[in-house]
């Protein structure tokens, strides 16, 4: 029997400390009205001394299991999409899935940059559907302010700290062909890199070039213009693989990167705002945290109710970029 993915809750968490423009403002050659204007952000989250990425992962799982109603230990499968791992190795998911309480199942990791989630959410989907897993928590979860270089104004002030995740399980897909974009799950997901592009946002370090961790670097503008571009294209082939239209979507849930980005590719799309989750402005940009942090605020709060077409997409450093179709 074929299979389908429900996402059956979410969660997240986001450190207490919150970081205005204008505390940076003090420790960096910036100004509130800039950063504003440029990126939308007004101010970021970041974790506390000895609160390390993992520890952000296992809060936003354990709210999405509850949110779920369900137990860690009928969990197969945990996946941590992050680009800052608590250490090299071993996966952060493994200290999740020990933490959780988990004793059986598999945990690992997925490096996508701010497309992990999306990367995350399509590697879960197929474990689904090929039937190697029934419950896996997915999870993006990231600690971006310990890659940062705070003496490079044109990165640090972009960047905060979160984590949210999701759960999904299994159901059989026993819908009549004609009616599968109805049918509550995942959809599909759709997935790209080109590593062509991988010097415009990239750190400079790692264990096997530089034995250092190394920091974030941007070519800022020429990321603009890829994120706009490709985003548009995902958003394009999404609704294409099921004859959809914009105006079919409910919510847009993008990566939270930049307000401009959000705005320009919505624009191109003809998505009115309304119907674009921004957490932006109070979260900036938390790499692979970014959607599910924003997907659970948008359920939370209402906004997302069962049954809504819900998109989400994301770029990131690689180049990746991908999408998620789900009925809510
Ligand atoms: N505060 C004040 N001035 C600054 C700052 C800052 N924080 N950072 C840069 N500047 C200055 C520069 O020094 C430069 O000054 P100059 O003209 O005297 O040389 C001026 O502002 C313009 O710099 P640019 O880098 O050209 O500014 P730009 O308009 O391109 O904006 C930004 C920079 C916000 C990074 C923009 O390029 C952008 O949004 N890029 C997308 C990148 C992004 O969102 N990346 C996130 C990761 S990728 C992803 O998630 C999709």
């Amino acid at each position: 029997m074929t299979r389908r993915s429900k996402i059956l809750g979410c969660g997240s968490y986001l450190p207490e400390r919150v970081v205005t423009n204008a505390e940076l403002t003090k420790t960096v050659d910036t100004s509130d009205e800039w950063i504003v204007e440029r990126s939308g952000i007004r101010q970021r989250h970041i974790a506390s001394d000895g609160q390390f990425t993992s520890d952000l992962a296992l809060k936003a799982a354990e709210r999405a299991l509850e949110h779920a109603s369900i137990k860690a230990e009928n969990v197969d499968m945990v996946i941590v999409a992050t680009t800052t791992p608590d250490n090299t190795f071993p996966a952060t998911a493994t200290k999740v899935q020990h933490n959780l309480g988990m004793t059986t199942g598999a945990a690992f990791d997925i490096q996508a940059v701010c497309s992990g989630f999306v990367f995350a959410l399509s590697v879960a989907d197929n474990m689904i559907k090929g039937g190697q897993a029934d419950t896996i928590v997915v999870i993006g979860a990231e600690t971006f302010s310990r890659i940062l270089d705070w003496e490079d104004r044109g990165t640090c002030v972009l960047f905060g700290d979160g984590a949210g995740a999701v759960v999904l399980q299994a159901s059989p897909d026993d819908v009549p062909n004609e009616d599968t974009i109805t049918a509550q799950g995942i959809l599909s997901t759709h997935i790209h890199s080109n590593g062509s592009s991988r010097d415009l946002l990239y750190v400079d370090g790692g264990p096997s070039s530089t034995q250092t961790v190394g920091h974030v670097r941007m070519v800022g503008r020429e990321v603009f213009r890829h994120a706009v571009t490709n985003l548009a294209n995902i958003v394009g082939e999404t609704l294409d693989a099921h004859g959809l239209h914009s105006d079919d979507i409910d919510w847009l849930v993008p990566h939270q990167a930049n307000k401009r980005i959000l705005d320009s590719t919505a624009r191109k799309l003809g998505i009115s705002a309304d119907r674009v989750v921004v957490t932006v402005d109070r979260h900036a940009n938390t790499s692979a945290a970014s959607i599910p942090l924003a997907l659970d605020e948008a359920v939370k709060d209402g906004r997302i109710k069962r049954g809504d077409l819900v998109l989400m997409e994301a770029m990131g450093g690689g180049l990746t970029w991908g999408s998620g179709l789900v009925r809510w």
